[in-house]
């Protein structure tokens, strides 16, 4: 799997008019407070390149899911222009309906382009918005690795108008470590696929089924597999319509003699609170008002040894309700075994990213996707039709 895209790094910017889209879709409080900036600081490097370089720079992201044609206080990137600029040392300047001109911006400066989903045709990738999009600029960059696996005007139609297009840095790294995690990965390759539900999972179950070694399940997809082998769980959340799909993902694996290792001691509890009473159990005394909500520890040891020894590891979901201390111990020893294994990690989803913050392992994790969404479907094998759209334009 190799994706060939051009990148910002081979193109002259000097005094051309580039338009970024970022994604500065970051959470914030009912204040408008922003909690949390991963995605801002991620999205500099690739703007601070463009200014250094002298170019005239407009920058634009979606912030939520806002209707078309109005901005209301909710959808305004203005607190997320005052963190740029807090970043970046330098005013930035949040322009409103910029998509006919009429705002200047000299070389070496920036503007943000307010919410581009307030824009009417941009969910629905308007052919005649995206000309007008591309027409402000010499160079369209995407950095919005997150936003990816939309093909809306800023990530995918703009890509085909403008004069020319590139990724920006951190879309090139994300589309760079995860085709280093699957395209020719190191082996053994395990990926660890936790979350509650099989059926919001089964395409990438399936996907990762055909290539990797190891597929570690957790939460309610582990119950759902240890159903499917015939194990008793009690009251634990699973789907048993599903059984037959966890049925199909281990006979595919074991066909190609691979596994998907099922815990044999779980921490059990009646109920998933902060004061729940944890036990824990062989997997075969699990009792009929039980509900499994973390992997023992026996497991927990089994697993982090394989984690030891994989050539590339690829994280999706925690394994247990790991918010609660009691249910944690299997989450915190993976994502230790993780933080300590030689083998090049790949970690991303959100329920991820606030496992790999808890247990502070951020720094020894290989590469930390930006994308929620996205990072599950390029996981899926799904071509993403941002990605897509720069492929078409790798040569022209
Ligand atoms: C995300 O938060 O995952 C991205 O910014 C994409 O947002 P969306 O799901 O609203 O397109």
């Amino acid at each position: 799997m190799k994706l060939q895209v051009k990148k910002l790094a081979d193109i002259d910017v000097r005094n051309k008019k580039v338009f970024i889209r970022a994604d500065l879709n970051v959470p914030q409080d009912e204040a408008g407070n922003i909690t949390e900036d991963t995605r801002i600081r991620a999205s500099v490097p690739t703007i601070r390149h463009c200014l250094d370089q002298g170019a005239a720079v407009m920058v634009t992201s979606h912030l939520g899911r806002p209707s078309e044609g109005k901005i209301t206080p909710e959808d305004t990137l203005a607190p997320v222009a005052v963190r740029l600029g807090q970043l970046l040392g330098q005013p930035v300047k949040l322009i409103a309906n910029w998509v006919d001109g009429g705002f200047t911006v000299e070389p070496g400066q920036i503007v943000l382009l307010e919410n581009c989903r307030c824009n009417v045709g941009e969910k629905k990738d308007d052919e005649a918005l995206a000309k007008k999009m591309a027409a402000l600029c010499d160079i369209y960059v995407n950095d919005a690795f997150g936003t990816a696996h939309r093909a809306e005007a800023t990530t995918h139609g703009i890509a085909r108008f403008a004069p020319a297009a590139c990724a920006g840095f951190l879309m090139s790294a994300e589309i760079d470590a995860l085709s280093r995690a699957l395209g020719n990965p190191k082996r053994p390759l395990v990926a660890i696929v936790g979350g509650a539900k099989v059926s919001s999972k089964l395409v990438i179950l399936k996907s990762l089924a055909e290539r990797v070694d190891q597929l570690i399940v957790g939460g309610g997809i582990a119950n759902t597999f240890l159903l499917a082998s015939g194990k008793r769980i009690g009251e634990s959340l699973a789907e048993p319509d599903l059984v037959k799909e966890a049925h199909a993902v281990m006979d595919m694996m074991r066909a190609r003699g691979a596994e998907v290792p099922l815990p044999t001691d779980v921490v059990v509890a009646d109920e998933v609170s902060a004061l729940a009473r944890a036990n824990k159990v062989p997997i075969d005394e699990v009792g009929p008002h039980d509900r499994i909500l973390d992997i023992g520890p026996k497991s927990a040891a089994y697993l982090a040894n394989i984690v030891a020894n994989a050539g590339t590891i690829v994280w999706n979901g925690p394994v247990g309700v790991f918010e609660h201390p009691q249910f944690a111990g299997g989450t915190k020893m993976l994502a230790s075994a993780i933080a300590h294994s030689q083998a090049f990690s790949i970690a991303g989803g959100g329920d991820t990213l606030a496992a790999i913050a808890k247990f502070d392992i951020a720094n020894d994790v290989g590469y930390i996707s930006t994308g929620g969404g996205a990072f599950l479907e390029f996981l899926e094998g799904k071509t993403l039709p941002a990605i897509a759209a720069l492929e078409a334009r790798s040569n022209k």
